[in-house]
């Protein structure tokens, strides 16, 4: 069941990919999603060097024979990224599925992809940005609505009106989410056009995520009013978790602080402190609406298998009646 062009051209089992996630979608991680029946991405924007992308390339396939992705950062980074070289690195190494996420298109990269015969995926957030990818040659155009955890652009399109809006107007195939957290949110998405669900906040709560249990636990007793948007006046709206962090750049915003004073809050070594010490405020950590759908740390096996039974029962009840 779930069947779909997106499992056939990638290679998977169960159409549901997992996010990128910025220092947590590790090796072990990404083997576990992949191992999981799903498509686990890998994020080049964690390595310094491109000696550490390809060791850590190594380090999944040593964990998992199943496909899995990795994804290359268009947002602007804090730490200047040469992908580019980090493209060089991906063909060395034979990798077939690459993700692009971020602000612009990457017109300087896709004749490579192209050229390499690799499946590109682009993942953004509006109708324009698809079709423009799409006209560059992308594969498959992975899009999330506005409940999503992490970068949530300036459109504002919720996921219930995206996801038809794209798969209404690219005739290349579609990733849908943000939200999504069970059988219901994936069967739903499946029911608006797409052919794949692409899922983070839910997947934070889980047992191979590398965070702090403590943070786990704290997810699991958020509710969907537990978020919030910073950031929208550097022009990187990230929707996040409503914590002493995410207040306090809200507040430096509203007093028209420095981008330095923005930065230094929402700094990656402040998340990493806070995924490894469990300290709940130290940091910023992207996080979706979905988070108030998340009631237990599963391993990813069960949470994937557990989407599936849900949504597989619920189109037989909803075709019965
Ligand atoms: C903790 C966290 C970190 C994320 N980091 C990235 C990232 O580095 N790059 C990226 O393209 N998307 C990132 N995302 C977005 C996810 O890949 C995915 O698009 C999103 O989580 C899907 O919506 P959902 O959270 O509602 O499931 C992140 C999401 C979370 C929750």
């Amino acid at each position: 069941m779930f069947k779909t062009r997106i499992t056939e051209m990638l290679g998977i089992k169960y159409p549901i990919i997992g996010g990128t996630m910025m220092w947590l979608s590790t090796p072990e991680y990404v083997a576990a999603v992949s191992r999981a029946g799903g498509l686990g991405i890998l994020a080049s924007a964690m390595y310094q060097s491109k000696n550490e992308l390809a060791v850590a390339i190594d380090r999944v396939r040593e964990l998992t024979e199943k496909p899995f992705a990795v994804n290359l950062n268009l947002f602007p980074a804090m730490r200047a990224i040469d992908n580019s070289e980090y493209l060089d690195v991906l063909l060395e190494k034979d990798i077939k599925i690459v993700e692009t996420s971020g602000h612009s298109a990457p017109e300087d990269l896709c004749a490579r992809f192209k050229t390499a015969g690799m499946t590109w995926i682009h993942k953004c957030v509006g109708v324009r940005y698809a079709l423009k990818v799409q006209d560059m040659g992308a594969d498959i155009v992975t899009v999330v609505g506005y409940e999503n955890g992490g970068a949530t652009g300036k459109l504002d399109i919720g996921t219930l009106v995206l996801v038809p809006s794209v798969v209404d107007a690219l005739n290349i195939p579609v990733i849908g989410g943000g939200g999504v957290s069970d059988g219901r949110g994936f069967l739903a998405v499946l029911a608006l056009g797409a052919e794949g669900v692409i899922i983070g906040t839910r997947l934070l709560a889980t047992r191979e995520a590398p965070l702090h249990d403590a943070l786990k636990q704290s997810l699991v007793t958020a509710s969907e009013l537990d978020t919030i948007l910073v950031m929208r006046s550097i022009n990187a709206t990230h929707r996040v978790w409503n914590n002493a962090a995410a207040k306090k750049c809200l507040e430096v915003e509203a007093r028209g602080g420095t981008l330095n004073e923005i930065l230094e809050i929402a700094a990656g070594v402040n998340a990493k402190r806070m995924y490894e010490s469990g300290d709940l405020e130290a940091g910023i950590l992207a996080c979706g609406q979905g988070v108030g759908l998340t009631h237990d740390v599963p391993t990813i096996q069960e949470l994937l298998d557990r989407i599936i039974s849900e949504a597989a029962d619920l189109a037989k009840k909803l075709a019965s009646e």
